[in-house]
């Protein structure tokens, strides 16, 4: 006779997570977060009450299982429209600046970090730069700050930044070494060590540093929570935003509630308190 499947609530889980450790992903969206927590059961192929005795007794398990919960996509110059919009609408005035802080809230390994590195270089402002990249999972930062990515996996990026920088005196050898019989992309040592990627987990209120910042990226990661959590985040954005700092939110993310009148919107850029200060 079979065994009957396992029934379980996603809600139980995230309790005792929440319970026996510092995470805590109540306020992820319910559909995400529920098949994420049964594709881990899948792929470690435990059964709930496993599942939950480890989480209880094995911290080093549990750190796994939150690399394991989030989703870590990205790539290179992602949606190069928004990046070609940047080049030519908004980061020629951060000329003005003498000093330019850029804070990357969910990096994961890295790309967006070096596709806006690769784009203050271009314009000469990197070394006026600060750059904090933060998210929670170790194993991506470990990545990012290595630079190294699969070639043959990864050719779009190629793509993406030809359309980005179209008709532009730039050269993508500038920046990576493409070892094609390795199947790497490595980056190269202009980019390298300019940017501290610190684990950070937005849901913790307290931040990691205490720098104001001239433009924070937060792509493709409200999406994950649900509309509660990403109030607070935006919140905490605004407060450490400089007036006129712009924020970057992913193609299906917005602002809602009592923050939308808090910012004004140009393209795809936010700008605090109603003031543009890029153009
Ligand atoms: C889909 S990736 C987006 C990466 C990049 N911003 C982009 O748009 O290409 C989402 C990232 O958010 C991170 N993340 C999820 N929950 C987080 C949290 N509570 N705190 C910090 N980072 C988180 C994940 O680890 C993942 O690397």
């Amino acid at each position: 006779m079979q065994n009957e499947p396992e029934t379980f609530d996603f809600r139980d889980y995230l309790k005792i997570l929440k319970d026996y450790s510092p995470y805590d992903f109540s306020d992820y969206s319910d559909n995400s977060i529920a098949r994420r927590v049964e594709k881990v059961m899948r792929d470690y192929r435990m059964p709930y009450g496993e599942l939950v005795e480890r989480t209880k007794n094995d911290t080093n398990f549990v750190e796994e299982i939150v690399e394991a919960l989030a989703v870590n996509t990205t790539e290179l110059f992602r949606d190069p429209v928004i990046w070609s919009f940047l080049l030519e609408n908004i980061y020629p005035a951060l000329k003005k600046k003498t000093n330019i802080n850029v804070w990357h809230a969910g990096c994961s390994s890295g790309q967006e970090v070096y596709s806006n590195m690769i784009m203050l270089e271009h314009l000469r402002l990197l070394d006026r730069s600060m750059i904090y990249a933060t998210d929670i999972s170790k194993k991506v930062l470990e990545q990012a700050k290595r630079g190294v990515y699969k070639y043959n996996f990864n050719k779009g990026y190629i793509d993406n930044f030809n359309k980005v920088f179209a008709n532009k005196e730039i050269d993508f050898a500038r920046y990576f070494d493409v070892n094609e019989a390795e199947d790497k992309f490595i980056v190269k040592d202009i980019l390298k060590g300019k940017t501290k990627f610190i684990k950070y987990d937005l849901v913790q209120e307290q931040l990691p540093f205490y720098n104001k910042f001239d433009i924070i990226f937060c792509r493709n990661v409200l999406i994950y929570f649900n509309i509660n959590l990403q109030s607070k985040i935006i919140s905490r954005f605004y407060q450490n935003l400089f007036p006129g700092g712009m924020l970057l939110l992913g193609n299906h993310e917005t602002i809602s509630g009592f923050y939308k009148t808090k910012f004004l919107k140009h393209g795809p850029v936010y700008s605090k308190n109603n003031t543009f200060h890029f153009k």
